[in-house]
């Protein structure tokens, strides 16, 4: 047993980064993992595997379709699965140490095993028993089942088994054309298999903007991946290697079925609290099973919760901002995080990158708005690369010029969303962006100019 002030449940992105920033700030810190590596569902079986599969995807696909265009004669590239998933693996090897580095050098211990909370101020790992003034949940969520859906991780796969199929599927449906279904979608769709999204709603990636919405699924049509919109998928039934799913279509209640070697269920994921304890001692829970808290404080003194268990987007980043403010609060400090500038990827290709309000939700609150829009097009680097699909779009208020959202479809969009959350944080018009001389030839002038149309207008439309 041990005396600790801190001791925070959970080591993904919102657990470490908690960790090691507590022990920064002199607290003795322990964080406890029951997987046989640190880092949580993103870097073991979300976040970092995926991008690397997406990465090794997207250069089959760059040189297949764009080598010959820039005058590259290769030989058709051969997919080695094995090897693909063993470079996976190494990159999940190769951040899931440096975290354990990380808690070596900043001196966090590492409590081995799956933890329970048997009363405020103590935390159960196996045997034993370690008291703690402040204690963090931090344990993350997992994916959601469907009624009439049985994931059995071989045929009917959640993102987990995704990313380590066997082989690569001749059929895949995806449940979902939410960001798990899209960006796996993509993966398998380059890698050759027949991709079907069944989509509940009539637009993918609920709650983006619309014009992006409506660009993205044009593109990724382009890309091969078929899409059945308005359908609710109602059951799955499995044979021994195939799966056969069946839908409802929202506006005939008419039913359909489709084959599939591999079915993707990528319908959200659900905060995770199993074996915690926390009923017990009375931690209060939302219908939703996420854990209330008020600025990250639970309901019972000296408990805290953050990242994916607590109301939210389901992002790691979000998590991590969350991580260094229960820190900085547990420590005395004014721990604070701006939940209006929390930007969200989606690392397809093109990506899609959002930060602030939408169209629609401004409308909504009846705010008066200007929209400054540039196409890729008009960008000499993306012209060059041939990536002039997509746009950049920002949003600012009609009076003020002040920024309130951004809306990017097209490349590096995850990168180039950044500079607008900068501006964002500091309550920047667009005039502000619009001004700040941008290199060239980069992406980033597309930002810029998106920012002049909210002004004079671009130059290069
Ligand atoms: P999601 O909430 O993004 O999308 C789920 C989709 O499934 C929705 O469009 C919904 O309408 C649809 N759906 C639900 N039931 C259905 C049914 N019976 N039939 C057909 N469609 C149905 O959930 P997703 O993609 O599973 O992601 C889970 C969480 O993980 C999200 O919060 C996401 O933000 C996070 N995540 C973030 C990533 C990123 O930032 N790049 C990557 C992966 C996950």
């Amino acid at each position: 047993m041990a005396n600790y002030d801190v001791i925070i449940i959970g080591s993904g992105p919102g657990g470490y980064v908690c960790a090691i920033r507590c022990a920064q700030l002199g607290l003795k810190t322990a964080c406890v993992e029951g997987r046989e590596t640190l880092g949580g569902t993103c870097l073991n079986i979300g976040c970092i595997p995926s991008k690397a599969l997406l990465h090794a995807t997207e250069m089959l696909h760059e040189t297949e379709h764009n080598f010959p265009k820039m005058g590259l004669k290769v030989a058709k590239p051969v997919v080695d699965w094995k090897a693909m998933l063993a470079y996976k693996q190494d990159t999940i090897d190769a951040n899931t140490k440096g975290i354990e580095f990380l808690f070596k050098k900043n001196k966090v211990d590492w409590l081995k095993g799956w933890a329970s909370v048997p009363e405020a101020g103590k935390v159960k790992v196996g045997d034993e028993v370690h008291e703690a003034k402040n204690i963090v949940i931090a344990s993350g969520s997992e994916p959601s089942s469907l009624p009439g859906v049985k994931v059995d991780e071989k045929i009917v796969v959640t993102s987990t088994g995704a990313l380590e199929l066997p082989k690569i599927p001749k059929k895949m449906v995806v449940i979902g054309a939410g960001v798990i279904g899209l960006e796996l979608g993509s993966v398998y769709n380059r890698l050759g298999a027949e991709v079907t999204v069944v989509e509940y709603l009539d637009v993918v990636t609920p709650g983006m903007d619309g014009e992006v919405q409506k660009t993205f699924q044009r593109l990724l049509k382009r890309q091969g991946l078929t899409f059945i919109m308005g359908a609710a998928v109602q059951k799955v039934e499995t044979t021994k290697t195939k799966a056969k799913v069946t839908y409802q279509k929202r506006k005939d209640d008419s039913t359909d079925t489709l084959d599939a070697d591999v079915v993707l269920v990528a319908t959200g994921r659900k905060p995770f609290t199993d074996g915690l304890g926390l009923d017990a001692i009375g931690v209060e829970m939302s219908e939703r099973g996420q854990i209330k808290t008020d600025h990250w404080k639970t309901n019972v003194d000296g408990i805290w919760a953050l990242g994916d268990v607590i109301d939210g987007p389901m992002l790691a980043h979000k998590a991590e901002d969350e991580g260094m403010a229960v820190a900085e609060s547990i420590a005395g400090q004014a721990g604070h995080v701006n939940y209006g500038v929390i930007p969200s990827v989606i690392y397809t290709h093109p990506e899609v990158s959002t930060v602030g309000q939408t169209e629609d939700q401004l409308k909504d609150e009846g705010r008066d708005y200007k929209v400054g829009k540039f196409s890729f097009m008009g960008n000499g680097r993306a012209k060059a690369n041939f990536a002039g699909d997509g746009f950049v779009k920002i949003l600012a208020d009609k009076e003020t010029d002040r920024i309130l959202g951004a809306h990017i479809i097209g490349p590096m969009a995850g990168d180039l969303i950044h500079e607008v959350c900068v501006a964002m944080e500091f309550g920047a018009a667009a005039e502000d962006l619009a001004r700040t001389c941008h290199a060239h030839p980069t992406y980033s002038e597309a930002v810029r100019e998106a920012a002049l149309a909210c002004g004079d207008g671009p130059i290069h439309s």
